[in-house]
Formats: structure tokens, C-alpha cells, sequence
């Protein structure tokens, strides 16, 4: 029940806030578009969205893992829509901030009597106290073939970040756009505002990718719709988010799923099982993140699965290791698919024999120089606290579904088999 009034309130927002010709033909979306790039320098990945009043396009580093939008309003935020949250406001409450400030400079990022949050840069471990507060943001809507109308949001929650938190940050980015499991995540913020089915997807390209708020179709040139070739496992939540969600709450906003063996050319390798379920301090499992370029593992996996990887090429002449990768072949000793290089394939096996994301080479070996290419996979030292981190790299060309409705992730596996990539949706208006 509580879902109806929110609609409404949105939705008259939405009204009141566009012009009457648009709202005369005003139709819920049934789901969102973002362009999402790979940023060269950094590997992160970056998508754009408009804020403020007058609309202006914003860079945001895509944190799969954070619980909430941040931005930077010490430089350059002019908007007549901004609103900073007032304490003890039902805004603030959603956020659950436990920190009232008073700031009297009367500009955005410092009002009086205003929630905060503490916004955090995970590259450089600044976390800092920033002011909740509200601004317009405009998005494409989408019926999954091209780009729909541009719709608004006119209370669109964000915390304000200072201007030395985006360092390390790609260049041009303005804050981080937290795609995490927690009420004023961005996708959180989308599924309320127009009362989508609370899912998005992403699928990350070396180039240009896409993301997307709501359901399906998702349709790629030619004419690929990948919502049908999905397949399902559980997403499992961390337990260890004790700590609330301020400072060590990331584990609790993080997306997990169930590895229980990896196989290398359909042999499953030896491995501590006991590393990849989740122990009662949140240590161990296998999690997602957008914010690790290449797949991580704990030592004790990683040199089994290296091994393994190994024997199975063990006809072919090993290059001299290129840091940070520990195994490398020349590219002319490697046979070429229409799914990457023709390497062993690997599978990280999942809720049942029968169900397993499956690697190609387009996804285990990045090429480093024009004659070697690599196992793009990292040792991530003993000490670890997740045993396994998928990264961007192993993400690319896949479409990844985060259906938190029904708590599961759907995932394709290369979209290269399917003769399509990340880059080929039509981001050609129809309209
Ligand atoms: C700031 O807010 C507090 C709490 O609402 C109020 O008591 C105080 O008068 C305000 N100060 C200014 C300068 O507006
Ligand atoms: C397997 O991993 C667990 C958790 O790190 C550890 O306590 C245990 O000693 C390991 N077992 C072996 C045989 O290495
Ligand atoms: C892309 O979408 C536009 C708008 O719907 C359409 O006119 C165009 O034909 C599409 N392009 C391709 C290659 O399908």
C-alpha cells in the first residue's frame, strides 16, 4: 500500500514539471537508458546522467556496490532546483543518516540543519561527511528497442561530495553513481520514482556499453532481444552488514552469488570449498564489482586455477609473464574464435551441475602488447576478505540482470555467440 501514494506524488511531479504538449502524451516508462563507457586510463566504467536546473550532462564512476549517488557540489553546482534535506524530514529518514549538521554558508553542500552521509572514494579511502540533498534529474526512457522521451525526476535524492573525493576518480567524472542494494541506491531511486519493477541490467563494453532501469526487451543490433537467452542464479546477500550503513555497510549494499566449484575445460579444479561460501563476519564468497578491472582471487584459488589454465595449454610455448598477469602466451601461438582467443574454457559453476557462467577467451586473456596476451586474472593475496571479486573485464560483452525482486541475477554469458556486443544498442532516438 505504501507503494500507491509514492507513485502518485512522483508522477504529478513529473506533470507539473514538463510541458503540457509532453504531458498530454505522457506514458509510464516501463524502463530506463544510461550509456555507460570504459574509461581508458582507469578502467572504470562511466555513465552520464542530467541534473540540475538548467539540465547539464554529469560523468559518475558506476559503483555496482554503493549505496548511494554522490556528487560533487563544492565546484561548479549551479542549480535553482536544489534543495538540501532538512533534518527530520521524511527524505531524510529514508536515508537513515544519523548525522543532523548545521552549515551556514547557504550553498549547496552546506545548509543548515541537513542530514549527511558519508560518501566515500574507494580508490583513495576518503570518506567524508556531505549534505543529503535533492535536484532534478532527466533520463531517456526506453521500450528496449531505442531511445523514448526524456523523463524527470524532480526530487532525485543525492549527497553532496567535496571536490577532493574525486581524486583517482576518471577524469571529467563528478561523483559516483552507487548501484548498491540499499533504498537511495540509483536504481532504488528510479524503480520508486515511476514505479518500476525493481531490476536493472548493465552490460559493460571495452568501449561503449548500456544500462538499463526496469524490464525488458533489451534489444541489440541485429535485432538481438538477450532478455530470452538468460540464465538464472540466486543473488545472495551478505550478512554482515552490522555495522549499519555509514561505515562499513558496502558489504551489506554488495551483490554476491553462489560459486561453489570452478572447472577448466570442463574439469573442475581443487579448490578450499570452504573459501566460497559466506562466513558469519561477511569473509569469503564470490561477489561482483565494477570497480576491479580484471577478476580477483584468493592465493590458494588462484594458483590452482593458474595451474590448471596451464596444464591444459601445456602445448603451447608460455611468453615471459607481464605483470600484474602471471600467464601469457604470444598471440601467434594462440588460435582466434568468434568468442576471443581459442583458450580453455572457464566455468564458475553455480547453484546446480547444470548451471554455470561459462568464460571465453574474449573474457579470460587481455591482449597487452601487440605480440602477448594474458590470463586476465589477479592473485588477491591471503588476506583477502571476498575469495572472489568479478571484474569488469570478465563482465564485458555479457548482459548482467540484477532482478532484486526476485532476488536473482540473470546472465547471458558473451553476447559474442549471439553475434551481438555491449556496443549495439540503438541509442538512436525514435522520437
Ligand atoms: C539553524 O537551524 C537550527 C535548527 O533548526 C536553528 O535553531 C537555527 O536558528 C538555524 N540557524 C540559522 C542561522 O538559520
Ligand atoms: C580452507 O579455508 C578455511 C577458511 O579460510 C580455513 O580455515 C581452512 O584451514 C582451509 N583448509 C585447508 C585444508 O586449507
Ligand atoms: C535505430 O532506432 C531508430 C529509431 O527507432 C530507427 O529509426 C533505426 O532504424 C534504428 N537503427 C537500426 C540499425 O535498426
Amino acid at each position: 500500500m505504501k507503494i500507491v501514494p509514492s507513485f502518485l506524488f512522483f508522477y504529478t511531479l513529473i506533470i507539473t514539471l514538463i510541458s503540457p504538449s509532453i504531458a498530454s502524451t505522457l506514458i509510464q516508462p516501463k524502463a530506463l537508458v544510461l550509456p555507460v563507457t570504459k574509461d581508458s586510463a582507469t578502467s572504470q566504467y562511466v555513465t552520464l546522467i542530467h541534473q540540475r536546473t538548467p539540465l547539464l550532462p554529469i560523468k559518475l564512476t558506476l559503483d555496482l556496490s554503493g549505496q548511494f549517488l554522490w556528487i560533487n557540489c563544492e565546484k561548479g553546482y549551479v542549480s535553482s532546483t536544489y534543495h538540501p534535506a532538512h533534518c527530520t524530514t521524511k527524505q531524510c529518514s529514508i536515508t537513515k543518516s544519523k548525522f543532523c549538521r548545521n552549515c551556514f554558508l547557504s550553498k549547496p553542500g552546506c545548509n543548515n540543519n541537513t542530514c549527511n552521509l558519508f560518501p566515500n572514494n574507494i580508490f583513495t579511502h576518503i570518506n567524508e561527511i556531505g549534505e543529503v540533498a535533492l535536484d532534478v534529474v532527466a533520463i531517456h526512457s526506453t521500450n528496449g528497442l531505442s531511445l523514448g522521451k526524456i523523463v524527470t525526476v524532480k526530487n532525485f535524492l543525492f549527497t553532496c561530495g567535496r571536490t577532493n573525493l574525486l581524486k583517482g576518480l576518471a577524469s571529467g567524472v563528478k561523483g559516483m553513481a552507487g548501484f548498491g542494494r540499499s533504498e537511495i541506491s540509483v536504481p532504488s531511486l528510479f524503480a520508486s520514482a515511476f514505479s518500476l519493477n525493481k531490476k536493472f541490467s548493465i552490460c559493460l563494453s571495452s568501449s561503449s556499453g548500456v544500462l538499463f532501469f526496469g524490464d525488458g526487451p533489451f534489444v541489440f543490433l541485429p535485432r538481438i532481444d538477450v532478455s530470452k537467452f538468460l540464465i538464472f542464479t540466486p543473488l545472495i546477500k551478505n550478512p554482515d552488514n552490522s555495522a549499519g550503513p555509514i561505515f562499513h555497510g558496502r558489504l551489506g549494499a554488495e551483490y554476491f552469488i553462489g560459486v561453489k566449484a570452478i572447472r577448466i575445460n570442463e574439469k573442475l579444479i581443487s579448490l578450499n570449498t570452504s573459501l566460497l561460501s559466506i562466513g558469519d563476519e561477511g569473509e569469503g564468497g564470490t561477489k561482483i564489482s565494477t570497480l576491479n578491472p580484471y577478476t580477483i582471487m584468493e592465493t590458494s584459488i588462484y594458483n590452482s586455477f593458474v595451474d590448471a589454465f596451464a596444464k591444459e595449454l601445456e602445448d603451447v610455448p608460455k611468453a615471459k609473464a607481464i605483470k600484474p598477469f602471471k600467464l601469457c602466451f604470444k598471440l601467434k601461438d594462440l588460435g582466434v574464435t568468434r568468442v576471443g582467443l581459442a583458450v580453455p574454457t572457464i566455468d564458475f559453476m553455480l547453484q546446480n551441475k547444470d548451471v554455470f557462467w561459462r568464460m571465453f577467451g574474449a573474457n579470460s586473456m587481455v591482449q597487452v602488447n601487440n605480440k602477448v596476451s594474458c590470463l586476465a586474472f589477479l592473485d588477491g593475496g591471503v588476506e583477502v576478505t571476498t575469495s572472489i571479486v568479478i571484474g569488469g573485464y570478465q563482465l564485458e560483452d555479457n548482459f548482467l540482470q540484477f532482478d532484486l525482486v526476485n532476488s536473482r541475477l540473470g546472465f547471458s554469458s558473451s553476447l559474442l555467440f549471439l553475434q551481438t556486443t555491449c556496443a549495439n544498442f540503438n541509442f538512436t532516438s525514435s522520437i
